[in-house]
């Protein structure tokens, strides 16, 4: 993001789970703050330390530790790099329950203690439920072993899910126990230009309702992020006739158990969609090779990257009606430009993506520079909006350090106060990952 900067002096890259413990203890006992780092992916801050906290790189523990083909529980070390799981698992025909477009570089540590949503969620839920067991290290040194591969464990408290999302304020996830679904025997997918942003609703109730079981994402484009996406070389542009007329668009896909039949399915959907009396969509692309599976997708998960080689992203991932996306993307263009702000010295692009089938819109501002002025016309003014539609400020990114003091919006005083509590029974020195979810006192 080159928006947060720590003036760390040490990083220490343990290869065992004793060794972090040995590390806690002597930091518990120092009272030293600690960063727990995996692949720095993130998009809140939450990686980075604050002031001069010690990095606690995850990345030497890399080991797959055992892997059942029958269950599909895996469980691996927190720095093991989601795309080589997702490999290792492959030819057992299962694949990773999460997937996101920085897969290459982000860790199954950092994607569990960020609770991290992605592009499978639509399909296979969040972490919270493909979870089943968690090994950390706590701030004292203490490993908590709760690295249980069982389907079913309903004894008391589920202390791993107070870590799943803590970003790493409770203790450090050093092992992972997940369930991992069996590989779909056939995935295309299809993208579609749509005229209006009206029409997205109802297209998701129709793709809902002609998929039904194969439909396994449902991801939302506008004109703004798609054209940024072609500009920095993601993904296949269609051509300038398919995307003529375009407000935006969305990318289906789908996974099921027989091509012919998916693929007959999707093509009925797509006649369906052009042919109607009001069709939904202007045009829609079907990829026809694995490549272009792939280079349809790179057009959706290349948006992030487009928009950091843009500019300076004010990035908002929030969670709001899927029927007022546009009006809060419009609005805040209309607001900046109120504001005087919408020329190329200030914001350049204000634009939204994410993903439907979730509610998680991502609203995104690029500008020339990180200027105070966009700051200050930005917050509170997005929290206002989210708030007002009892929405979250953060669907799936977590809080970090960016909006610690923003947590208001979305939490009460009574949840706030909790979750002090919570994090004075676990790291009663305050050293772990300090400054990140809660503000500091
Ligand atoms: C995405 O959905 O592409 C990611 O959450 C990253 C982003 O918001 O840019
Ligand atoms: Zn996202």
């Amino acid at each position: 993001m080159g928006r947060y900067h720590g003036r760390s002096t040490t990083v220490l890259k343990p290869r065992t789970t004793q060794e972090v413990s040995e590390i806690m203890k002597w930091c518990n006992k120092r009272r030293i703050g600690v960063v727990p780092q995996g692949g720095n992916t993130g998009l809140v801050g939450g990686s980075v330390p604050v002031d001069n906290e010690i990095i606690l790189s995850l990345s030497n523990l890399n080991k797959v530790r055992s892997f059942d083909p029958v269950s599909g529980i895996l469980v691996a070390e927190a720095g093991c790099i989601l795309q080589s799981l997702t490999d290792y698992v492959a030819p057992h025909n299962h694949i990773m329950p999460i997937d996101l477009g920085a897969k290459g570089s982000c860790q199954i540590g950092g994607n569990v203690a960020t609770n991290a949503g992605g592009l499978r969620l639509l399909r296979y839920g969040s972490l919270h439920g493909t979870v089943l067991g968690l090994e950390v290290v706590l701030p004292d040194g203490t490993i908590l072993d709760q690295l249980t591969t069982l389907r079913k464990d309903n004894t008391g408290y589920d202390l791993k899910q107070l870590f799943i999302g803590a970003e790493g304020t409770l203790g450090v996830i050093t092992g992972v126990s997940i369930l991992t679904p069996p590989a779909p025997q056939a995935s295309n997918n299809v993208i579609l230009a749509l005229p209006s942003f009206d029409h997205v609703l109802p297209l998701y109730q129709t793709v809902k309702r002609q998929l039904s079981e194969i439909l396994s994402a449902f991801e939302f484009i506008d004109r703004t992020a798609y054209d940024l996406a072609v500009k920095h070389g993601q993904g296949r542009a269609l051509s300038e006739e398919e995307v003529d007329g375009a407000e935006c668009f969305v990318l289906v896909e789908t996974s099921g158990g027989r091509r012919e039949h998916d693929e007959e399915k999707l093509a009925d959907l797509l006649e369906l969609l052009i042919t109607a009396d009001k069709p939904l969509v202007n045009t829609g692309v079907l990829s026809q090779s694995p490549a272009q599976f792939s280079s349809l997708w790179a057009l959706r998960e290349g948006v992030t990257e487009a928009v950091s080689k843009e500019g300076k992203a004010y990035k908002y991932d929030i969670s709001v009606p899927l029927s007022s996306f546009k009006d809060v993307v419009d609005g805040t263009r209309e607001h900046l430009r109120s504001k005087g702000l919408l020329h190329d010295k200030a914001v350049k692009y204000v634009l939204g993506y994410g993903h439907v089938g979730d509610g998680n819109l991502h609203l995104n501002i690029v500008a020339d520079a990180y200027l105070p002025e966009i700051q200050d016309a930005l917050e509170p003014y997005i929290y206002e909006v989210v708030a007002l539609h009892r929405g979250s400020i953060s669907a799936e990114h977590g809080i970090g350090a960016m909006k610690t003091h923003a947590l208001p919006y979305s939490k009460s005083a009574t949840s706030i106060a909790l979750m002090r509590k919570i994090k004075a029974v676990f790291d009663p020195h305050g050293i772990m990952n300090p400054g990140k979810v809660l503000e500091l006192m």
